[in-house]
């Protein structure tokens, strides 16, 4: 009997351990990595998952067992055994949790000095986050801004993030990057992306109605794509149409508003699709020109009814340029 019930503790042991190491190799929940840091980020959540694992099947199972094996018989009115203690039980239950959690611990720390350093030739990124928007600015650039971020292959980028409102969190997670965009304050990290590609930038803080809608791009390029792209940006497409689109795209309207040429299908904000016919009748004596015009510059000054005051950025009379709001303005009047 005793050695049955040996037997039967290896087996469940070697079980358990076989399902952790299966689940840490098989799941792959995490997207196609690229940048330096993912193979440090990988290995420990692989090993998380593998050390949940056990200690999941271990507990739920032990319930389990308890639950079928020592329930109550029929007719059985009497109370169970007077326990009172057991020392060795409670500190096993109490060092082995504790063990673990100190050599993830250390290890975790371990993994964050290894990824956190700072390299000589990086590049700084200013990201600016706003319900519902990222921008991102190039101060070795001119200070250039956009609502996509560029980067170059195999060169460090130094992020300083920081938010004009609420609470955001930065992530990429093709690149394992993740870091809270908070007012008032400039958080810094510091990833080297290895792979070409386009990857999604998301908001990793629920920060408002449009939160699942706060989505850009990053696109790492070769260097001289990225010269390219920067000569490109700073000025606009000289195709009225073109420089619209341009303008819609980096202030980063299509994550509230739909319109059709864009692509874009949210809600949070009116729909744009139709603007040049309405524009004019919703405000007695003002054209439809300028009502657009007024719309993006104080957006309080003229609410489309069944949408919330506060919701869009105030400050584009500071963000826009002249010019950018004329061929906006002259865009969306032939929407
Ligand atoms: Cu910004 Cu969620």
């Amino acid at each position: 009997m005793r050695e049955r019930t040996i037997f039967l503790l290896i087996l469940v042991t070697l079980a358990l351990i076989g399902a952790g190491v299966l689940a840490a190799i098989g799941l792959d929940l995490m997207p196609e990595a690229a940048a330096d840091r993912a193979q440090a980020v990988d290995q420990l959540f692989r090993i998380m998952i593998g050390v949940a694992t056990v200690v999941f099947l271990l507990v739920e199972g032990a319930l389990v067992y308890a639950v079928l094996r020592f329930r109550v018989k029929e007719d059985d009115q009497s109370s169970g055994p007077p326990v009172h203690d057991n020392v060795s039980l409670e500190l096993v239950w109490t060092l082995i949790p504790a063990i673990i959690v100190v050599v993830i611990g250390v290890y975790s720390f371990r993994v964050l000095s290894a990824i956190e350093v700072t390299a000589e030739d990086e590049m700084v990124v200013e990201v600016v986050a706003r319900q519902f928007t990222w921008e991102f600015r190039y101060p070795e650039y001119d200070n250039l801004s956009s609502s996509q971020l560029h980067l170059v292959v195999g060169r460090p980028v130094r992020f300083e993030i920081t938010s004009e409102d609420v609470i955001h969190s930065f992530y990429i997670p093709a690149f394992r990057a993740k870091r809270d965009a908070t007012p008032g304050q400039i958080s810094e990290l510091v990833v080297t992306p290895t792979e070409l590609g386009h990857y999604p930038i998301r908001c990793a803080e629920l920060c408002g109605a449009a939160h699942a809608t706060m989505l850009a791009e990053a696109v790492v390029e070769s260097e001289a794509d990225f010269d390219a792209w920067v000569a490109n940006i700073a000025s606009l497409p000289d195709d009225p149409t073109d420089a619209g689109r341009f303008v819609f795209e980096k202030y980063g309207c299509g994550a509230c508003h739909s319109l059709e040429d864009m692509g874009t299908t949210s809600t949070v904000g009116p729909d744009m699709n139709g603007l040049g016919q309405v524009a004019g009748e919703r405000v007695a004596d003002l054209s439809a020109e300028e009502y657009i015009r007024q719309s993006v510059l104080n957006p309080s000054a003229h609410l489309v009814e069944g949408f919330a005051d506060g919701l869009m950025p105030q400050d584009f009379d500071q963000r826009m340029t002249d010019a950018e709001l004329n061929v906006l303005v002259a865009y969306l009047l032939n929407q």
